[in-house]
């Protein structure tokens, strides 16, 4: 069985996630793979969909958010998981409710963060000077930043599983 995992990044931790979860998935014997939304459309056949994305600002990835609105009908039927990278600690069914709409949320069998990081290094312009003032003012201590989240991932899969195979 097949199971795409599309997702859309800044700084790579999303594809990073995204890449982990399609070992995970393989690993237990499905045909996984991990799709960057800034290439084009992913492969829509599969059984099973994961959408992923980076949060900043409160706000969901573009690219994950215009795909989950514009495939809407696609996505409700199949099983569908939806992570988020990030290093806040928002009610992601409440956020994703807000910026894509009730309906995906509710169909989807899994909705969780798959951690985050704030590494200043990998920083450019504006973004590079929030996290810098983040840093300097300690704001960054209610945040994750301790990078991706394998035991959410591992549970995304456990979801994906359980609905493929009931
Ligand atoms: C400028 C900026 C704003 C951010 N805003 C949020 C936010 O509102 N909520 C949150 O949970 N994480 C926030 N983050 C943390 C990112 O989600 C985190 O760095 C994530 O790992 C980025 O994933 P990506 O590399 O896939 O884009 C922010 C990070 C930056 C640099």
């Amino acid at each position: 069985m097949k199971i795409t995992i599309a997702y859309a990044t800044k700084t790579g931790t999303s594809a990073q996630a995204a890449r982990q979860l399609a070992d995970i998935l393989t690993a237990r014997g499905y045909e996984a793979a991990a799709y960057d939304l800034a290439a084009g459309k992913p492969d829509m056949t599969a059984d099973a969909f994961v959408l992923g994305g980076s949060i900043r600002m409160g706000r969901w990835h573009g690219r994950a958010r215009r795909f989950a609105r514009a495939n809407e009908a696609a996505l409700l039927r199949k099983p569908l998981a939806l992570f988020a990278c990030r290093c806040g600690k928002e009610d992601l069914r409440t956020l994703f409710a807000k910026q894509i709409g009730e309906k995906l949320v509710a169909h989807a069998v899994f909705v969780d963060g798959f951690g985050g990081d704030m590494l200043l290094e990998k920083q450019k312009g504006l973004d590079r000077f929030f996290v810098k003032m983040a840093l300097k003012s300690g704001e960054n201590g209610e945040m994750s930043t301790g990078g991706v989240d394998e035991q959410n991932m591992n549970a995304c899969a456990d979801a994906l599983i359980r609905a493929l195979v009931p």
